[in-house]
């Protein structure tokens, strides 16, 4: 796919059709976000970019949020690599705009959380299926805890896929949540055992990496890990649940001095 879109035609061609291709048109021109949309983006993302199926539809994350445009360039340089020379800030963010165009309030699903006393591990999952099974006793020793929190289903701007790996009896027997694709990465490069499920189970926003802080709007969420062989991972929101955890042992991972790993929507 990467050859097609280089028609080098379609490239001259905007060159000279616009003239702002280089940052003299003024921000946040939606309009002007669809021209350019429909010239470098749509080969790949179609016309219908919020509909569009997985992977297709990760363009979403960058709706009123231009700066995922260049993780994405980075992330993926075979495919998107072009975009941070090819496209000055002022279009990126026009082309961010016209992604905000799209859909409405975008749609939230509940994380329930279960606990397993014999194990004294914590899960959480948004899968319908999942939820059920628990319920239903289908994996014996689960209950619910009564906690969840709020996750985007679908890509949203100023939402990064949270990725689910499992890991596997011998090492713990859990499953393992980020919102980091590099830190899901870098678990995979480093966990050859785990099983990579998914690289999108859901999508939230990630707090400031310095100081931890959620933007306006979106709660903070607690990751803690239990410090043993049998690894397990609690995600919360609950500030007594975390210090709960901490006097017990439980190492709280995350971001600034409150340990932030990531934001669920309020
Ligand atoms: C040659 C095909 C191609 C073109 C052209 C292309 N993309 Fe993408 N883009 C992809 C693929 C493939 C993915 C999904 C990567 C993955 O998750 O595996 C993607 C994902 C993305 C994401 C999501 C990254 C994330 O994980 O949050 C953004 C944002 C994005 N593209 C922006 C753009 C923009 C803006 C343009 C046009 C200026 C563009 N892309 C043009 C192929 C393309």
């Amino acid at each position: 796919m990467s050859a097609s879109w280089r028609r080098s035609g379609a490239i001259v061609a905007l060159a000279t059709a616009t003239s702002c291709v280089h940052g003299t048109c003024s921000a946040q021109d939606a309009t002007h976000g669809k021209t350019l949309y429909g010239f470098y983006c749509q080969t790949c993302h179609s016309p219908q970019p919020a509909t569009m199926t997985a992977p297709f539809n990760l363009i979403m994350t960058a709706a009123n949020n231009p700066a995922q445009i260049l993780v994405a360039a980075a992330t993926w340089p075979s495919q998107m690599g072009f975009i941070p020379t090819i496209l000055s800030a002022s279009d990126r963010a026009d082309v961010a705009a016209y992604l905000g165009t799209f859909g409405g309030a975008p749609a939230t699903v509940s994380v329930v959380e279960f606990y397993n006393r014999g194990q004294d591990h914590y899960f959480i999952t948004a899968a319908p299926a999942e939820i059920a099974d628990l319920d239903d006793g289908v994996h014996s020793g689960w209950a619910r805890t009564g906690l969840s929190f709020a996750a985007y289903a679908q890509p949203t701007g100023g939402a990064s896929p949270v990725c689910r790996f499992y890991i596997p009896p011998g090492l713990g027997d859990s499953h393992f949540y980020s919102a980091s694709p590099a830190e899901c990465a870098e678990v995979a490069a480093t966990y050859p055992a785990f099983t990579y499920e998914s690289p999108s189970v859901l999508y939230m926003a990630v707090p400031d990496a310095a100081t931890g802080a959620c933007a306006a709007g979106t709660t903070p969420v607690y990751r803690l890990w239990d410090a043993r062989t049998d690894t397990n991972h609690r995600y919360t929101t609950s500030p007594s649940a975390k210090s709960a955890m901490q006097a017990a042992g439980w190492v709280p991972e995350g971001y600034g001095p409150a340990q932030v790993i990531m934001c669920a929507p309020t």
